[in-house]
């Protein structure tokens, strides 16, 4: 809520959709460290309303120079649990700092040190404690005492405080307030870089000077894709998303979903999410790395040779694509969506990947470091924390961005737009995915949200739903067609927002899971 409140001050004061998604985006620095913030990345799907164009701020961490395919595998080439999650061997070169600055600069209209007032102010006069953050706060107690910088900053003589606990943060104020006055050189250079060099390689991590200077901002053509009529647009690699969306979207898009019983669509939906998710662990990586057969993967005919292996009544054994274990529950990073009077859009996914990211802190910096390295793949076949196996074309390299799985986006009809994307690691793309199915059928931004959700990643091999997404006869059809399934509690938490053309209605809403809010004036 205070980062939604942060978003409508600078709306309020004359600020546009983009200077509004920065200064929401450094206020979730503050508020919600175990989420996202300006030691992690994020990427930014852009719709400028005046010529309708549309752009993705590329704001993703990048690769150490020192790092390696193999700096996670012990000599006899085993992934080492864990190494590429805790502390800063972990973390990749943020990127959020310099995409605040670009679109400030590049979209913006008030100016980057405006926008980010109202993070500086509550970092430093701090707000009071909140059940969310107090429950991260209790998970991740080891790690963060391992880190002198972070227990300070977050914890009160080494424990958890209580809710209500006024939570001030100067040192990032002061980072902030540097980026603020200095713009990328207020981070990636001088007195902060040095810092947290300093503190990252002390700490047993291979960041240099060089490597945050050389940190740059992409901007890339977004992709699109249509669902019987229905125009996609989401994010290209190195996302996951916007690929793996449009595909599932095109499989799909040869079935009457509207006429199927419901077994029938979640088999479909499952099946495209199988071939998918599977297509992305072989092929997707970083476009300044690796080439991928784009066009391929999205076309309709691809998918239409995909559509007709899949049997009606009966599920596809991933073992039959190509093989690994269970995904860890992922809860953080965060989705906002930002909708201005002229029509302007964002739809901005951000991220320190698991929660408190690598837990570090480097001295003196207020920052929590990122522990994006796990999205890369350690080693060929190994799952991540999230589960998902890939090959080379996701393996480290230095300065290589790691495969995202945000999914940012924009979904146009005739009959008005929706911007969505939620947290949830390689759950992400499912999410969107079902809450573009329910944009297509009529729902609104808070029918979105709170649909339930179910999810198939090609492996591990199960169909997860949610408490409640199926019914007892619905989970006992499925297995009939030979699903393995788990309830898996409850996952996500989307942001979104929906214009109705022809009411003039907007709803913005934030997923009952969490404790956003969104808010209309
Ligand atoms: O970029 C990605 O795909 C992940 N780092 C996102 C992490 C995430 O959503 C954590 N939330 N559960």
């Amino acid at each position: 809520p205070l980062a939604t409140r942060a978003g409508m001050e600078i709306l309020a004061q004359g600020g546009n959709a983009f200077d509004a998604a920065v200064a929401v985006s450094a206020a979730l620095s503050v508020v919600e460290p175990y989420s996202s913030g300006i030691g992690g990345g994020g990427l930014w799907l852009l719709h400028r309303a005046s010529d309708g164009f549309d752009t993705l701020v590329d704001g993703r961490e990048y690769a150490p120079g020192a790092a390696s395919a193999t700096m996670y595998q012990d000599k006899d080439g085993n992934v080492i649990p864990r190494a590429s999650m805790d502390g800063p061997l972990s973390s990749a070169i943020p990127g959020m700092p310099a995409a605040l600055v670009y679109m400030a600069k590049k979209y913006g209209r008030l100016g980057l040190a405006r926008d980010l007032a109202p993070a500086i102010k509550l970092a430093r006069d701090g707000f009071p404690l909140d059940q969310r953050f107090h429950d991260r706060l209790v998970g991740k107690q080891a790690l963060l005492q391992r880190w002198p910088a972070a227990t300070a900053v977050v914890l009160d003589q080494g424990q958890v405080p209580a809710v209500g606990w006024l939570l001030k943060q100067p040192d990032l104020a002061d980072t902030l307030e540097l980026l603020a006055k200095q713009g990328d050189a207020g981070f990636y250079q001088g007195k902060r870089a040095q810092q947290m060099v300093d503190g990252v390689r002390a700490a047993g991590g291979i960041w240099t000077l060089d490597d945050l200077r050389q940190y740059k901002v992409v901007e890339r053509k977004p992709l699109t894709g249509d669902y019987h009529g229905m125009h996609v647009v989401s994010a290209p690699p190195p996302s996951s998303g916007g690929v793996v969306l449009i595909e599932i979207l095109n499989i799909l898009s040869g079935y009457d979903l509207a006429h199927a019983d419901p077994v029938q669509r979640i088999h479909y939906v499952t099946e495209a999410m199988r071939y998918a998710y599977h297509d992305r662990a072989d092929y997707l990586g970083d476009p300044d790395f690796v080439q991928m057969p784009l066009r391929l993967l999205m076309s309709p005919d691809y998918a239409a040779g995909l559509r007709a292996t899949i049997l009606p009544d009966r599920a596809t054994p991933s073992s039959a694509l190509t093989s690994v274990s269970m995904p860890q529950l992922g809860n953080n990073t965060t989705h906002y969506s930002v909708l201005d009077k002229d029509g302007n859009r964002v739809s901005g996914t951000v991220t320190v990947n698991f929660s408190f990211g690598s837990c570090f802190m480097a001295p003196g910096t207020g920052v929590v470091l990122n522990d994006e390295m796990d999205d890369f793949s350690s080693k060929a076949g190994v799952p991540n924390g999230y589960g998902l196996v890939g090959n080379s074309a996701n393996a480290i390299a230095p300065h290589k961005r790691p495969l995202s799985s945000m999914t940012p986006s924009f979904l146009e009809t005739r009959d008005g737009i929706a911007i969505l994307g939620t947290p949830g690691g390689s759950r992400i793309i499912s999410m969107v995915l079902l809450g573009s199915l329910d944009f297509f059928d009529g729902g609104d931004a808070r029918s979105i949200v709170s649909l339930p959700r179910y999810h198939h990643q090609y492996l591990p091999d199960v169909l997860e739903y949610e408490d409640g997404a199926f019914t007892d006869a619905q989970v006992a059809a499925l297995q009939k067609m030979s699903y393995t399934l788990a309830d898996h509690g409850h996952w996500g938490n989307m942001q979104a927002i929906t214009w109705d053309y022809k009411t003039g209605k907007v709803t913005a809403a934030a997923d009952p899971r969490g404790i956003g809010t969104g808010e209309v004036h």
